[in-house]
């Protein structure tokens, strides 16, 4: 997997070809209501914002050398919000893929979602099929669409799998590591991410991406997620690019 050449040939100094780039970065795009309120708006103007604004940092990864963005679009805690934000959430899910897929697709951009799919409405579930089908052998930036996510269902689901398997006499206790546990997960194949981007304020990871954040750098902003911008994604680049990652070990500096 590696990101489009000729996005990588207009990228600025922060390209693709310095290691200070994540492979992999996740946005938990968060403050669209806020951001809304405090201008007398309503919550749905915010969403709506919300996807401009991931319009341009789709873009903006792409010109960066990103391989993978994650963007967390709907968990499984949102449906206890009030029924027109869910109803308007889904249509705005609808509207993206549909009015932004054949761009997506010329872009060579591969879209994967990770979720739980059972229960969606047939419609949505078949757009995001068709989705994945369409953009399956594209070899540029791929796009996660985490849509009815949660991290503990997913993690849940892994091990009943695995349990399955075990009672079936397919797999031994003994072989339950932890590639074993990862690739049960929706995430599977990919790899874990090294940034993941909260906008708002809030200090947390609300079940996103829990097994796979155990490495992540975390990069939190004030800044509501309608605004955040192109310039607003280099200023956390280039903090990620000032990180020491040590994965529990030492700097080469201190051996
Ligand atoms: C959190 O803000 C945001 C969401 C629950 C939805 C995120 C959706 C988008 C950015 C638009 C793109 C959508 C799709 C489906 C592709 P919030 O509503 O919790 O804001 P608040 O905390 O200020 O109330």
């Amino acid at each position: 997997m590696s990101g489009n050449p000729e996005r990588q040939a207009d990228a600025g100094p922060l390209a693709a070809s310095s290691p200070h780039v994540p492979r992999h970065i996740a946005f938990i795009m968060d403050g669209n209501g806020r951001w809304a309120s405090s201008r007398g708006l309503t919550r749905t103007e915010g969403h709506r914002q919300g996807l401009e604004a991931l319009r341009r940092i789709i873009r903006h990864c792409g010109t960066r050398g990103i391989e993978i963005a994650t963007i967390y679009s709907f968990s499984t805690e949102n449906w206890s919000r009030p029924e027109p934000e869910v109803k308007f959430l889904m249509s705005l899910l609808r509207r993206f893929v549909q009015r932004d897929l054949s761009e997506l697709h010329r872009e060579n951009i591969r879209i994967r979602i990770i979720g739980e799919r059972q229960s969606l409405e047939p419609g949505i579930l078949k757009l995001l099929q068709d989705a994945e089908d369409l953009t399956r052998e594209n070899t540029g930036m791929d796009l996660v669409v985490a849509f009815n996510y949660g991290s503990r269902q997913e993690i849940t689901g892994a091990v009943r799998k695995l349990c399955e398997k075990l009672a079936a006499g397919d797999l031994q206790a003994s072989e339950i590591c932890e590639d074993a546990i990862s690739a049960e997960l929706d995430t599977a194949g990919l790899p874990d991410p090294d940034l993941i981007v909260r906008t708002s304020g809030e200090l947390r990871l609300s079940n996103f991406l829990l097994w796979q954040a155990a490495y992540s750098e975390f990069y939190f902003t004030e800044l509501m997620w309608p605004d955040f911008d192109e310039a607003a994604l280099d200023k956390a680049l280039e903090s990620f690019g000032s990180r020491d990652r040590r994965y529990g070990g030492v700097t080469a500096q201190a051996l």
